[in-house]
């Protein structure tokens, strides 16, 4: 989601925020275009009033819809979604407002404990209009001023009782030129001009307001009036925001791409935190629990999905076979015809598509379906045409990916699939209760383990420079890294068009180790458990005189390799988390030097709506 709040003076020469705010909100709408709303407070000579407007659809669509270039208001909010919490509708778009009115609240994140206060809020006797997490913040404030707090106060003490990740912007009537924030993992910016003052989700919706930008920390809160800002840390003590502010050189395009060259490398470094997203979003899930109850229940269990998100099929594989003994059978969703006949309404299928609108995995659910199979389906989009076919959906939260080459998303995917099996292994009692939770406990570690893309990029784009200027390579790896190969090679091809082929290391002694000649590349995906196995075909490809890379985890510091990527120390678990950021990197700098633009690959579209 985006989040804006804009107020200016009426002394300014722009004497309404309403067009600033949604210029503001049509830059914010790659962050999600399902639904969009605004609240503006407007005065008369004795009051203010919060006015809301807001629908399901587009930016444009809403503007339209409630005439909002007509509109005039000193002090404004607006907010674009991407589902999260309840599907896309009128009453789920934001902003959301406390009983009375008075209060309009705008939110990125998500609120983990949100169920827990909306018990307690309504036997206080709040109501509750929406499904969405974020209606409890607009009844807490509202709470904590019954209690008798200033407004400000109230934004301090939300930082006390919420828990997850905001970035809110706030609108009250009874202060009716601020927009109060706070800030908790998402992002959230100031800008302050001479009259003026906003804060947003990101820089390039603020850079037609002012360009002197300050980065709004963890724990941080406060409010813009037009030209000033207060800001608070956690403690309450005043923050000296002078020292920590910018003024941004960057073009509006640049910007967009939060001052990476290209969206893939943002949202390549965006994997932490949507790896966390995903997680506390999963764990609040019911959806969770009924997907394991139907997969323990099933006969058998089917796994499909298209490019990168078949390859996340494959991880769940292994590791379901490993934590719960079930073995899922795996196929590529254009080739459903041929497990048909095989299928029967005692089955299930888990169906993989992270923006659920692949015409190949449709269709495979489509048929299965009609033979009565349940459906658990895997998408980053809520209300998409999986979901909807779905009897069971889980949903990642990688927020909207733009580059055509998947990375958050297969992230995502395999740390939800993953999650999955584990709870499907604690039903079947493999493993207890406390077990499942060190397991949710660890995976909450990787967003650690997927920093590993800041701190190596050095390293792989030298690699890159000696890969680039291959015709062909191998990527190998044993069991959970011959998944993980399969991937990397799909990247490398669809993006610097270098021709990589990936094959369980063991088979490639069986036939492909005849095109290796002298520099030939092979990379070993350095999964933990494999580390003799790998050594040896490491061996036999140098032998040949094959220039061996390895990318793996700390335990392979003795390979036999020409080069070796080390990603930290990580067990089975979290080794995907870690190893994957860097080979995405790879295949993003190969192409660069290459010449070709990652974003957009020649012939490859980011979904395929054909068969
Ligand atoms: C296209 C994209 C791939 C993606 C695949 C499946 O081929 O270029 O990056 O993995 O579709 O897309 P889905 O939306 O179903 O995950």
């Amino acid at each position: 989601c985006g989040i804006i709040g804009v107020t200016v003076s009426p002394q300014c020469q722009q004497r309404n925020a309403v067009p600033l705010l949604l210029e503001g909100l049509k830059r914010l709408e790659y962050r999600g275009y399902d639904s969009a709303g605004v609240a503006l407070i407007m005065c008369s000579n004795s009051s203010c009033d919060v006015k809301v407007y807001k629908a399901k659809g587009k930016v444009d669509e809403v503007i339209e819809r409630f005439s909002l270039r007509e509109k005039y208001s000193l002090t404004c909010l607006g907010h674009t979604r991407w589902a999260t919490h309840g599907p896309p509708s009128d009453t789920n778009a934001h902003p959301h407002v406390d009983c009375r009115g008075y209060i309009a609240v705008v939110h990125n994140g998500i609120i983990k404990n949100y169920a827990m206060l909306k018990q307690v809020l309504s036997e206080h006797g709040h109501r509750f209009r929406s499904e969405t997490d974020t209606e409890v913040v607009a009844h807490l404030l509202e709470e904590f001023l019954r209690e008798g707090l200033g407004m400000l106060e109230a934004m301090r003490k939300l930082l006390e009782v919420l828990e997850g990740s905001f970035a809110l912007a706030v609108l009250y009537s009874g202060t009716p030129n601020r927009v109060y924030f706070a800030r908790r993992e998402s992002p959230l910016y100031a800008a302050v001009g001479d009259c003026i003052s906003a804060v947003s989700s990101d820089i390039p919706s603020l850079l037609h307001i002012s360009r002197l930008v300050v980065p709004i920390e963890d724990d941080e809160y406060g409010y813009v009036e037009p030209g000033h800002l207060s800001l608070y840390d956690r403690r309450g003590e005043p923050v000296d925001w002078r020292r920590r502010a910018k003024i941004v050189t960057w073009s509006i395009e640049e910007a967009s791409k939060g001052g990476y060259p290209h969206y893939m490398l943002k949202e390549i470094f965006e994997q932490p935190r949507a790896l966390y997203e995903t997680l506390i979003g999963l764990i609040e899930d019911p959806a969770l629990e009924e997907a394991a109850e139907l997969l323990v229940n099933a006969r058998r269990v089917f796994v499909t999905g298209a490019g990168t998100s078949y390859h996340a099929t494959l991880v769940f594989k292994h590791y379901i076979t490993g934590m719960a003994g079930i073995v899922p059978i795996d196929f590529i969703a254009s080739e459903h015809p041929e497990y048909m006949a095989a299928v029967s309404h005692e089955d299930v299928l888990i169906a993989v598509s992270q923006s659920g609108e692949t015409t190949d995995t449709l269709q495979a659910v489509r048929e299965a379906k009609k033979r009565g199979v349940k459906i658990i389906a895997v998408t980053n989009v809520i209300g998409s045409t999986l979901s909807r076919l779905a009897d069971v959906t889980l949903y990642t939260r990688a927020g909207p990916e733009i580059g055509v080459a998947a990375t958050k998303t297969f992230l995502t995917q395999v740390l939800t699939l993953q999650l999955l099996a584990a709870r499907v292994a604690c039903k079947l009692g493999v493993i207890d209760k406390s077990d499942f939770e060190s397991i949710v406990e660890k995976l909450s570690s990787a967003r650690e383990a997927a920093r590993s893309a800041e701190r190596l990029n050095p390293h792989i784009k030298a690699l890159a420079v000696i890969l680039s200027k291959a015709q062909s390579m191998f990527v190998l790896g044993r069991l959970l890294g011959a998944h993980l190969a399969r991937e990397a090679a799909l990247k490398i091809k669809e993006i610097s068009y270098v021709h990589a082929e990936a094959y369980p290391a063991g088979e490639s002694k069986h036939g492909p180790i005849a095109l290796v000649e002298e520099g030939f590349p092979v990379i070993f995906v350095g999964t933990p458990g494999v580390e003799k196995k790998l050594y040896s075909n490491m061996e036999e490809m140098k032998a040949r005189g094959a220039k061996v890379i390895v990318v793996g985890v700390d335990s392979y510091e003795d390979a036999p390799a020409d080069y070796k990527v080390l990603v930290g120390s990580y067990d089975e678990t979290l080794a995907p988390y870690a190893i994957m950021p860097p080979l995405q990197l790879l295949a993003y700098h190969m192409a660069v030097m290459l010449g070709y633009d990652p974003d957009k690959p020649r012939n490859l579209a980011k979904t395929v709506t054909v068969e």
